[in-house]
């Protein structure tokens, strides 16, 4: 099983950007945990804070890779050529959001990626990318 995450722009300040939203440990950290947990997964990681890199790699992990978990962060709410990227490919893709954006300003209640996500997961903290390999796993 081969999966790629996939986070948008101001995720690599994950452990110093707004704690109390985001929490205090940095993707690398949690990304080490994961790995753990998951032997049996082959893990690809990408983030970055230009839009079309994003939608670059999701072309480039989108038809021979098993699942891509996506947090596109602010283009979330932004991106239709993020959307259009998730219409495009044949990977499924889990939307993630480490907030629960529905429970934030409503500039982030609306999504681009959802509508072409196999589902959402919002609100757990980083558990949520947990919960997006359980649901790629089928567990
Ligand atoms: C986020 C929520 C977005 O609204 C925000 O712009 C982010 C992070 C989250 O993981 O909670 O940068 O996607």
């Amino acid at each position: 099983m081969r999966i790629a995450i996939i986070n948008g722009p101001n995720l690599n300040l994950l452990g110093k950007r707004e704690p109390e939203v985001y929490g205090s440990t940095s993707f690398e950290q949690y990304l080490e945990l994961l790995k753990h947990k998951y032997p049996q997964v082959q893990f690809a990681y990408f983030q970055s804070n230009v839009e079309g890199e994003l939608i670059s790699k999701i072309q480039e992990y989108g038809f021979d890779w098993d699942g891509i978990i996506l947090n596109a962060a602010a283009y979330t709410h932004t991106s239709v050529g993020i959307g259009d990227a998730i219409k495009a490919i044949q990977t499924p893709v889990v939307e993630v959001h480490i907030s629960n954006i529905w429970a934030r300003e409503s500039f982030r209640h609306h999504s681009y990626v959802s509508s072409n996500a196999k589902g959402v997961i919002a609100g757990f903290g980083l558990l949520s990318y947990d919960l997006a390999v359980d649901s790629l796993l089928g567990k």
